[in-house]
């Protein structure tokens, strides 16, 4: 695990031959799928382009990026700022189901969280959806080097475009892509990049 964390990298040149079938690619979602979030509401979503010809209209509108087109699959993740009313029911169900929680209890903790991320124009609410998405955006880039497969983030792109492209909602935010496949072989990596150390930016109390 920590070998996996520490050899993750940024793959910036995607072999364009390497494909990734779909349910290679559901796989990933799947297990990024674990990652924590608020109460667990899982407010993602994921916009999965994989044909030739979207990934070449997602590429104008992400600033000429070739990893757009060379990658297997470009993941839009959505943080979903309607997430609350999409996800809430079968959670609470499932907590009852589970021996969690009573019906009665579940009921309340539903009632609190609607007041808290029921409002997806609230700024509350587009924190909250973007925390839990770049959580599981990350396990998601996990997720890939566990399954043997690179990933590269990307912020580089048109939010307001890629949702017109997407049709994704305009009260959704988009904090990243994450682009999946392998590496091209005969190309070698930099050097890791430099990263500061604990003691450059945490404090202890
Ligand atoms: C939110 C986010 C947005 C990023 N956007 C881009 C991008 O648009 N294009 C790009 O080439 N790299 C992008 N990167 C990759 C970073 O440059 C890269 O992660 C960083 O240089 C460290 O490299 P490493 O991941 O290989 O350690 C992005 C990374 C993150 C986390």
């Amino acid at each position: 695990m920590k070998e996996m964390i520490e050899q993750r990298r940024s793959v910036n040149y995607f072999d364009p031959e390497f494909e990734m079938t779909k349910a290679e690619v559901k796989e990933v979602i799947d297990l990024a799928a674990t990652a924590p979030s608020t109460m667990n509401l899982q407010p993602w979503e994921t916009a999965v382009v994989m044909s030739a010809e979207m990934k070449e209209k997602l590429r104008s509108v992400s600033f000429d990026q070739p990893k757009v087109e060379e990658a297997a699959a470009v993941i839009v993740i959505i943080a979903d700022t309607k997430g609350f009313a999409r996800t809430n029911e079968a959670v609470f169900e499932s907590n009852i189901e589970l021996g969690y929680m009573t019906e009665e209890v579940a009921a309340t903790y539903k009632k609190n969280a609607g007041k808290m991320f029921g409002d997806p124009e609230s700024e509350a609410v587009k924190k909250w959806a973007l925390i839990n998405s770049s959580l599981f955006a990350m396990n998601l880039m996990h997720s890939a080097s566990a399954l043997g497969f690179d990933s590269h983030p990307m912020g580089g792109f048109n939010e307001k475009e890629v949702k017109k492209l997407l049709n994704i909602d305009e009260v959704k935010l988009i904090p990243l892509f994450v682009c999946l496949g392998k590496k091209r072989e005969e190309k070698k990596l930099l050097k890791r990049a430099f990263r500061f150390k604990s003691e450059d930016f945490s404090i202890f109390f």
